[in-house]
């Protein structure tokens, strides 16, 4: 059953009643379905909206909200119990959902600012609010010396207090209103627009202003191009944050609440919870966490100060059964850790089930792809001499090449010194035998000749060696820590046909069957002839083209991945395996890269995927 979302209708409801449809419990995390609902799911750039759910035997604090096929799933932990068709009550936490509203709204008014004063140009993408980013991305260059004229432009359009409306229609009604679709959006469903006054109307799903004389003070901060789009970032302030100390104490003396007593019934709600998790995992120190004189309840009776006169009683009311209740949930730790030191019947605390890393999924995706065709899995050091990283790759000492790895050397005493090299036998400098110097392996090319030794240089080879390596590099499409996968096939009459047809193969298992590879001429130090690699893209279909327009995923039908070639003559030589004989192909690139061009994923930012964000993880 899909749940009908009433903020799209009424953005300031505050609490309402729903059923439940559905519970899912996956240990500690419950998710619940309900007939209606007030959370907003994340989406279209907008934070999901936090909050209780409350029946009458349990209460989930309400943690992550998202969409699914039609059905929104309130993600958090749960106390008590909450059945099927239980009638429940919704409270949000308001004052996060407002300044969502704030946010998101702004994004609009910033927009319309724009379409204003520079006609033709229009926001394609946006965010507003999520990990603290609030931009839209514009297909025109903006300068940065317009900046000033749509900031002045954005508060005439506050000032004017325009009315914001929304209004569910059809594709063809949009159509038919001559509306601008500046994204390709599902045609199969009916649409939400929202208007600000007599501007046209634009699509938009997420919660909005009445009117845009509510809007907090906006600014505009900066403008950046990223790949041929023209971001936009901006702020809003709380104007209490704006407004002298004065006015503060003005709105207190008039009796204007600072806190609702619904938003304190929400933080009483998870601080309650938050104690009963603590006691059940024993953790240690707990009266002086809750009840010490800087203690949260401390923490939170405070906030009665800043409640309406008309709500104080009962919010006074409401601490007193708070504190009670941590007492006695206090009490019963004492309890119980007297009884575990004897009961040993009592259940254990359940782990916290969590799920394998995107980037080790995606290392055993590719695994099994090249598994599939008779490749073998292998794996190399990620500490390794300077001879199997550069030097039997074709790379003698101070080669040039040598600079495109931005490469973290280690700090062990050299002793290439002491040997006698003989360019007629490479082999003679094996460093496992002779020494050199020590680096972090700034790509799994290092595996090819540890693989020929492992071989005994006697061919057929064809392996698939993933591991981490290492550059001196941090930005968002570069972390200085990162995975690599390498292939290496050798054997009698290997050619770049075998390679195209392994290319493809892994395209299509890996993006989906109508994807190919693409190898371009281009240099590498260890193959002759080199490629880079690219793979078409899945959204345009290699046509570089969506609905008339540039595709915004890949700009040109493809993406670029990585390196291949046909193994140089001198690789096979530094392995003992007689080039005249025998002759191979090899490709390598970047796991993280590769995962995130996957469809249906988009993460700008690769360094997100090593940042320990739980709430981000869970999505893989
Ligand atoms: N090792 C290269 C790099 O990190 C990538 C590469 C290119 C690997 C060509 C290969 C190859 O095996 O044939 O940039």
């Amino acid at each position: 059953m899909k749940t009908k979302q009433l903020y799209l209708s009424d953005s300031y409801l505050k609490q309402a009643d729903a059923k439940v449809a559905e519970i899912e419990q996956n240990e500690k995390i419950t998710v619940v379905y309900l007939d209606q609902t007030i959370f907003y799911a994340q989406g279209g750039g907008q934070p999901a909206d936090i909050g209780i759910i409350a029946g009458k035997n349990g209460t989930l604090t309400v943690s992550h909200v998202s969409y699914n096929n039609g059905k929104i799933q309130h993600k958090g932990m749960l106390s008590g119990t909450l059945e099927e068709n239980d009638v429940v009550t919704l409270t949000i936490d308001w004052k996060k959902r407002y300044e969502n509203m704030q946010l998101h709204t702004a994004g609009h008014v910033l927009d319309q600012a724009v379409k204003n004063i520079i006609p033709n140009v229009y926001g394609v993408d946006g965010t507003h609010g999520i990990q603290g980013k609030n931009y839209i991305e514009f297909n025109e260059e903006i300068k940065p010396d317009q900046l000033p004229q749509i900031q002045k432009e954005i508060e005439n359009i506050c000032a004017a207090g325009e009315d914001i409306t929304t209004q569910m229609v059809t594709h063809a009604e949009i159509k038919a209103m001559g509306i601008h679709l500046p994204f390709d959006l599902p045609k199969n469903k009916d649409l939400r627009i929202m208007s600000i006054g007599s501007y046209p109307a634009m699509p938009d799903g997420g919660t909005q202003l009445k009117n845009t004389g509510e809007c907090w003070p906006i600014s505009v901060d900066s403008v950046q191009e990223k790949k041929n789009l023209w971001r936009v970032q901006y702020s809003v302030k709380h104007p209490q944050h704006k407004k002298s100390p004065e006015s503060i104490k003005k709105k207190k003396e008039e009796h204007l609440p600072l806190v609702s007593l619904e938003e304190l019934k929400v933080h009483a709600t998870r601080l309650e919870q938050e104690v009963k998790a603590d006691v059940d995992e024993g953790s240690p120190d707990l009266h002086t966490k809750y009840l010490g004189k800087n203690g949260l309840f401390n923490q939170l009776a405070k906030t009665i100060k800043d409640i309406g006169p008309a709500e104080r009683k009962q919010a006074g009311m409401l601490l007193n059964q708070v504190k009670a209740k941590i007492t006695a949930a206090l009490k019963q730790t004492t309890t119980k850790q007297q009884h575990s030191a004897i009961d040993l019947t009592m259940p254990g605390t359940a782990p916290h089930v969590g799920h394998l890393h995107p980037v080790t999924q995606a290392m055993r995706e590719i695994t099994d792809i090249f598994e599939q065709i008779g490749f073998t899995r292998v794996r190399y050091p990620e500490v390794d001499w300077d001879w199997y990283v550069f030097e039997s790759l074709n790379m003698p000492p101070h080669h040039p090449a040598r600079d495109e790895w931005e490469t973290f050397f280690v700090d062990v005493p050299d002793t290439t010194k002491d040997v006698a090299y003989d360019s007629n036998n490479p082999r003679k400098r094996h460093p496992s035998l002779v020494g050199g110097k020590v680096v972090l392996t700034t790509h799994t090319s290092n595996g090819q000749v540890r693989e020929m030794e492992r071989m005994d240089s006697t061919p057929p080879i064809r392996f698939i060696n993933i591991a981490r390596c290492y550059r001196r590099q941090q930005d968002a499409t570069h972390t200085q820590m990162f995975h690599q996968f390498e292939g290496l096939v050798i054997d009698k009459h290997i050619t770049i046909q075998h390679l195209k047809g392994t290319l493809d193969h892994f395209a299509q298992h890996f993006y989906g069957p109508t994807v190919k590879s693409r190898i371009r001429p281009f240099h590498f130090q260890f193959t002759e002839p080199s490629f880079e690699v690219d793979f078409s893209c899945h959204i345009c279909d290699g046509t570089g083209v969506v609905n008339g327009e540039k595709c915004k995923f890949c700009k040109s039908g493809w993406h670029e991945v990585g390196g291949a070639g046909m193994v140089h003559p001198n690789v096979l030589k530094a392995g003992g395996i007689d080039p005249d004989i025998y002759t191979g192909f090899a490709f390598g690139w970047g796991v993280e890269r590769t995962y995130t061009l996957k469809p249906g994923l988009n993460i700008d930012d690769i360094r997100l995927l090593y940042s320990s964000n739980i709430q981000f993880l869970e999505q893989f």
